[in-house]
């Protein structure tokens, strides 16, 4: 294999073949392609797409570029969702335990934040005690006792989707659908679940700006784990305004208890639900609507309640702080950001809030950065919401005082307050199955 050629075939518009990638993969990984060769190739890749069978054949090469999971010991129970990523997405913290509770078997593994979204290992962090390094061995053993566990990527997983992200991410060909999907599908397919849910998030603070690109995305994701054996279906969710109120570890925990506690009622309880539902009626062959009452049913009885606390336990997590969120860290300052007119909000920029909260300390710039688990912000006022002048539009948390004055700009930067209302928006576009 030649890279000179394949660059060349992918710049003039041709298609590649089965080896060429594969090769070109299993050398890449090996250390035997350098970046700049690999950089020139996903220009290409970026400019002039890929084919399906390209796509495909990428995708399958990456997820064997390293060790990946066997979960046929759950036959066709397991199941695991995947977010595009997004600002305030605590979504897995509520479904993982509904749906466990609902009999599937969640084996999941999550990653960190970076720039302007957050992550799943970040806030289950945040829970004194949780572990999220369990081994191969007692990862199994949990999601086979509790139903559910949920880790950071550990092991060889993917490592060609390691490589690839990391040059993606300064060569500018992150937001290229054939790569995207190979990335997003090689992981979940390595992670070894029978179903899978992609949550594929639209608007400011996603990837994917409009719902037409998000659906291109979304339905390329779902052929191709169709292609590979796996039951998929994908929603299409908006990421206009972050997902529910909380943005920040501690306080993104405690927003997902008071959801499975049925103390929360908005748009964070609804997209938890649809999702629930999606993996469950995947899991057990239940119709749309079945899946959604029951979804509904183990949140209302408090069965996903009781699963989230034998969860937590299980990864070493205090459970007391799933009936008391005072355990939970919390930063050491607040301060508040107050409306300075009357009004309605009536667009938040998500990406801009998703940087206030890394300015507080909620997330990190760059890899190996610490985090402060309780900082963060509640946002008092969402859009579509009035507010008067002086009232709270939202609370930020630091533990030094001195991240504010930044924050508190980014917030206010983000938001547009206005003298009439807008109208309502969607909170999902579609479902792809
Ligand atoms: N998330 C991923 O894992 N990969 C991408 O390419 C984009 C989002």
């Amino acid at each position: 294999m030649q890279m000179y050629d394949l660059i060349r075939k992918k710049r003039d518009g041709g298609e590649l073949t089965d080896q060429e990638i594969r090769g070109f993969i299993t050398a890449y990984t090996a250390g035997q392609v350098p970046d700049y060769q690999v950089a020139a190739l996903l220009m290409a890749i970026y400019f002039r797409g890929m084919t399906r069978a390209e796509t495909v054949t990428l995708t399958d090469a990456m997820a064997h570029s390293g060790d990946t999971l066997d979960l046929s010991a759950f036959g066709t129970f397991s199941v695991d969702k995947h977010s595009t990523g997004g600002v305030g997405d605590k979504t897995t913290l509520i479904v993982a335990p509904l749906v466990a509770s609902l009999g599937g078997k969640v084996a999941k593994m999550s990653g960190r934040g970076l720039g302007h979204t957050g992550g799943t290992v970040d806030k289950l962090e945040s829970i004194p005690g949780y572990r999220t390094d369990l081994s191969r061995e007692a990862f199994l053993h949990q999601v086979e006792e509790t139903g559910v566990a949920v880790i950071g990527q550990t092991g060889n997983l993917t490592p060609a989707d390691k490589l690839l992200y990391a040059l993606r991410d300064v060569t500018a060909t992150v937001d290229s659908i054939p790569l995207i999907t190979s990335s997003i599908m090689s992981k979940k397919l390595a992670a070894g679940s029978h179903n899978i849910v992609l949550d594929v998030k639209v608007g400011s603070g996603a990837f994917m700006k409009t719902p037409q690109q998000a659906e291109e995305l979304a339905r390329e994701m779902v052929r191709i784990g169709k292609d590979c054996g796996r039951r998929v279906a994908a929603l299409l969710t908006d990421m206009d305004v972050p997902l529910g109120r909380a943005v920040g570890n501690a306080l993104e925990v405690q927003e997902a208890v008071q959801v499975l506690r049925g103390d929360s009622h908005g748009d964070l309880r609804e997209v938890s639900l649809a999702l629930a539902a999606e993996m469950a009626a995947l899991v057990h062959g239940w119709d749309p609507r079945e899946a959604r009452s029951r979804a509904e049913q183990a949140l209302d009885s408090g069965a996903a309640l009781a699963c989230m606390r034998q969860w937590v336990a299980a990864q070493g997590g205090d459970p007391r702080c799933i009936d008391d969120p005072a355990q939970l860290p919390t930063a050491v300052y607040s301060r508040e950001v107050v409306a300075p007119t009357d009004g309605y909000i009536t667009a938040m920029d998500a990406e801009r809030i998703g940087h206030a909260a890394v300015l507080l300390g909620a997330g990190r710039m760059q890899k190996g950065d610490t985090i402060a688990p309780g900082a963060g912000l509640y946002l008092h006022r969402k859009t579509g919401e009035a507010v008067r002048a002086g009232e709270r539009l939202c609370t930020l948390y630091a533990d030094e005082q001195a991240r504010f004055s930044a924050a508190a700009e980014a917030y206010l930067d983000a938001i547009t307050l206005s003298s009439s209302a807008s109208g309502s928006r969607s909170l999902i576009y579609a479902t792809i199955r």
